[in-house]
């Protein structure tokens, strides 16, 4: 289901990225833009308002958490979905996470590597190609709710 092109667009792309900086990113805007999502991370402790949420330490960890869980998506690129059977059921079971959320982190994680990288790197084919991984992604997040 990939192209080479695609392929080489989404490992490049992936090289590039630091975990550490755009994981926490990408979670504070979607704690930000989208505040309801603030609901399951209760244990965070401060999210009351936007400074507050990109200084939360442990924002930044689960940010961090998160941007590594997507490299299990470019180890398996070409089974993903078998890749997130456990983290979906947990989502979907255990943290009962509203999987339109997926899709909302999906488009921070876009919205911060495109603000790093810029047009030159982050151009249209390669937005192309990451947009459908991380739909992918999200997709296999998704399987596992009834
Ligand atoms: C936990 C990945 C989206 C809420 C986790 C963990 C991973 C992960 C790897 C840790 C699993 C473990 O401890 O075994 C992802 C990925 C996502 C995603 C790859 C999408 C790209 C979301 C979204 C929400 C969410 C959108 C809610 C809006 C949580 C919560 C935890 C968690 C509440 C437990 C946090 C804790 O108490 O430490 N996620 N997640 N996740 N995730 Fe997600």
């Amino acid at each position: 289901e990939w192209t080479d092109a695609e392929r080489k667009a989404i490992l490049g792309l992936w090289g590039k990225i630091s975990v550490d900086e755009i994981g926490p990113q990408a979670l504070a805007r979607l704690l930000i833009v989208s505040p309801w999502t603030q609901r399951y991370f209760s244990a965070f402790g401060n999210l009351s308002s936007a400074s507050a949420i990109m200084g939360n330490p442990k924002v930044a960890a689960h940010g961090k958490v998160v941007m590594v869980g997507l490299e299990k998506a470019i180890k398996n690129m070409d089974n993903i979905k078998d890749a997130y059977k456990q983290l979906s059921m947990m989502h979907s079971e255990k943290l009962h996470v509203d999987p339109e959320n997926f899709r909302l982190l999906a488009e921070c994680i876009t919205v911060c590597v495109a603000a790093k990288f810029g047009p030159s790197v982050f151009t249209a084919d390669v937005q192309e190609a990451w947009q459908k991984f991380l739909a992918a992604i999200v997709f296999a997040l998704g399987k596992q709710y009834q």
